[in-house]
């Protein structure tokens, strides 16, 4: 698991007081759910997050309020693990994860033109979220399939020697969806992956 360079916390709305109480309410069954799934060993609280994030999609700070007391950890500990793994995300995810590599065999062979086609059709910026939750766009540094470069993956799929055209076959289902509106997102515009 990669260690995260900065531990960068943004993209969080206000909640309403009552609308925080049931969020804190799922995050801790769902926490609860977890940690028996291990026994309640502290020592698994890493595969614990894992597993939170693959269901929460992200790590709010309730949830990993929820680890800590059903773990009887101090707080400060598990946010300490979430955030020193750049694999876990501390910003709202959306439900397609669009990954366009920029590492150097990527970036030589056009992924700055595939990552800017990305962004006007999305109406993102890489590392933004739309408001309705719907897509995320990321940029990584290497995906570790060069031979595929320009490389870009939608939700887990890779798809290699990506251009416009390709990028607009792939993206025509999430956009046919409903997708975000131009220019909406919000989030750090240099967010990290995995
Ligand atoms: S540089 Fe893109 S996969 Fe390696």
């Amino acid at each position: 698991m990669q260690q995260r360079r900065t531990a960068g916390v943004a993209g969080r709305g206000q909640a309403s007081p009552g609308l925080r109480r049931s969020t804190v309410s799922a995050e801790r069954a769902a926490a609860r759910i977890v940690v028996r799934k291990y026994g309640g060993q502290r020592r698994a609280v890493i595969q614990i997050l894992q597993d939170l994030q693959e269901r929460l999609r992200w790590l709010a700070p309730e949830t990993l309020e929820a680890v800590a007391l059903e773990l009887k950890m101090p707080p400060a500990h598990v946010t300490s693990v979430a955030t020193f793994y750049k694999s876990f995300s501390l910003a709202p995810r959306g439900r397609h994860i669009c990954t366009v590599c920029m590492g150097t065999a990527c970036h030589v062979r056009g992924g700055a033109t595939v990552l800017e086609h990305f962004e006007r059709k999305l109406g993102l910026r890489a590392g933004q979220t739309s408001p309705d939750r719907e897509v995320t766009l990321e940029r990584v540094n290497c995906l570790g399939a060069c031979a595929l470069a320009p490389l870009a993956v939608i939700d887990g799929r890779y798809h290699g020697q990506m251009n416009e055209s390709k990028a607009d076959k792939v993206l025509q289902p999430i956009l046919r969806a409903g997708g975000p509106a131009p220019d909406a997102g919000s989030g750090p515009e240099d967010g990290e992956a995995l």
